[in-house]
């Protein structure tokens, strides 16, 4: 049998969505064609061997639209065993990346009936510049609190290619 593998991701200012196109492509590396697009473009699972799916926090929690694709889909992902990749924390230290954890166990208890293969946290990216709305309207405070803030990213494109190719090979049997 074939795997027909989906990645589905969240993103609100396009780090996780970048992180999920680098997944798809080391997927391709060792031969599986991933169909990768965002949550809200997803229209159906039936089919789906394979499940990625990729969320950011914010205030410790993933976006709506995540949450509306684990609703929508919940016949689906009952089946299915998917791997999950988070984005959070912003600073590389090891307290911030239990949180975000803890973040993503909790939003993830709501659906005791997912059952996930994998939970992988991995650093995200930091920009003032390309904060999503409403947090965006502090730009326009005259004294921007945020401005001072660095940007900051802690993505380890070398963490995330050796979990691509974790996935690769759990997903590699069946395809
Ligand atoms: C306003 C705001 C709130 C955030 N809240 C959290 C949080 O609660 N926990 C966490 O781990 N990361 C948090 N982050 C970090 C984001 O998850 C990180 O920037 C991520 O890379 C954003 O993903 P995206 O570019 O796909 O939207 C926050 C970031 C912003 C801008």
């Amino acid at each position: 049998m074939s795997a027909s593998i989906q990645i589905a991701y969240a993103t609100r200012s396009g780090s996780t969505a970048e992180v999920a196109e680098s997944i798809a492509a080391t997927l391709r590396e060792v031969g599986l064609w991933a169909d990768l697009a965002a949550v809200g473009k997803v229209e159906s699972l039936q089919g789906t061997t394979a499940l990625i799916l990729g969320a950011p926090l914010y205030m410790g929690k993933f976006p709506r639209d995540f949450h509306w694709f684990l609703g929508h889909h919940r016949s689906a992902l009952t089946h299915l065993h998917p791997f999950c990749f988070v984005l959070g924390p912003t600073r590389p230290e090891s307290a911030d990346f239990e949180e975000a954890r803890k973040q993503a166990e909790q939003e993830f208890a709501h659906y005791q009936w997912l059952h996930l293969a994998g939970l992988q946290v991995f650093g995200g990216r930091w920009d003032v510049n390309l904060l999503p709305f409403p947090f965006s309207l502090a730009r326009r405070l005259p004294f921007n609190p945020l401005a001072k803030v660095p940007g900051e990213d802690i993505r380890d494109w070398s963490a995330i290619h050796d979990w691509s190719l974790t996935i690769a090979a759990q997903i590699k049997p069946a395809a």
